[in-house]
């Protein structure tokens, strides 16, 4: 089935997406869980191309959590490997496609040469308008939010910000990449029914949309698809439906 872009009357300004099933993918076909996250890498980049060509401005993508560093030493090593293949392979599109690099989490977690060969990509395109990709590396959302709620307590200890004036948006000032607008679709891979510690705060009001197709075979098709069903949503934010 091909989707007819031009029907697509609501393009989301921000898409999430929680990639889940490449160790699943890999299994099925006998090959190892590394191979299934370099597939996986694939799917990321037709992600953004896709992304790049209907005008989505922010794609945000959970390339490694906090608990992953749980998983065996060899799959943490060949997914920070891969980390760093994956942009040697695709920076090219990042300028062609003026999109900007971010990294969301735990930054100074990373191994150093990991962490040299994102800021070099993140320096170069940091002038780009059009399009942001965030990876969240090394990234747990409850952490996020207790980091902002500790820099909130030192400011109001130093006489910088009084208690009184703590609300929402100035606890979204102090998440990692403030002035992101929070996501509008969130899509998540695989069948799983679970957000899995990922922007629990901006994913308040987003609507999700899960499929159960593993993340190496989501392309642009799927992609499109997933457009297509956040346009017949009717998102109301707690309110009623206008007439
Ligand atoms: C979850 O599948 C996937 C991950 C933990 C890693 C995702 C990383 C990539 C696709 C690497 C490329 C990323 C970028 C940004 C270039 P899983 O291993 O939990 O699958 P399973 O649930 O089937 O075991």
């Amino acid at each position: 089935m091909s989707i007819d872009l031009q029907s697509l009357e609501k393009i989301p300004q921000h898409v999430a997406l929680i990639m889940d099933g490449n160790g699943r993918w890999a299994q099925e076909r006998g090959l190892s869980r590394i191979e299934g996250h370099q597939e996986g890498a694939q799917s990321v980049r037709a992600v953004l191309r896709a992304a790049a060509q209907v005008g989505v401005e922010y794609i945000t993508v959970y390339a490694f959590s906090t608990e992953n560093w749980k998983r065996p030493p060899k799959e943490v090593d060949g997914l920070m490997k891969l980390l760093v293949s994956s942009l040697n392979a695709y920076e090219q599109e990042l300028h062609d496609n003026n999109i900007r690099l971010q990294i969301m989490g735990q930054f100074k977690r990373l191994p150093l040469p990991v962490r040299m060969r994102l800021q070099k990509t993140m320096d170069a395109t940091a002038h780009y308008t059009d399009h942001t990709f965030i990876i969240a590396l090394s990234y747990g959302s409850r952490t996020e939010i207790a980091d902002a709620a500790k820099a909130i307590a030192e400011k109001v200890k130093a006489g910088e910000m009084k208690t009184k004036d703590i609300d929402e948006q100035s606890i979204a000032d102090h998440l990692y990449l403030p002035g992101v607008p929070d996501p509008e679709l969130m899509i998540r891979t695989s069948g799983e029914l679970r957000l899995s510690n990922f922007l629990l705060w901006q994913l308040s009001y987003s609507e999700f949309y899960i499929t159960d197709t593993y993340w190496p075979d989501f392309r642009e098709e799927q992609f499109f698809q997933a457009l297509e069903a956040f346009n017949d949503r009717d998102r109301r934010y707690g309110g009623v439906k206008k007439k």
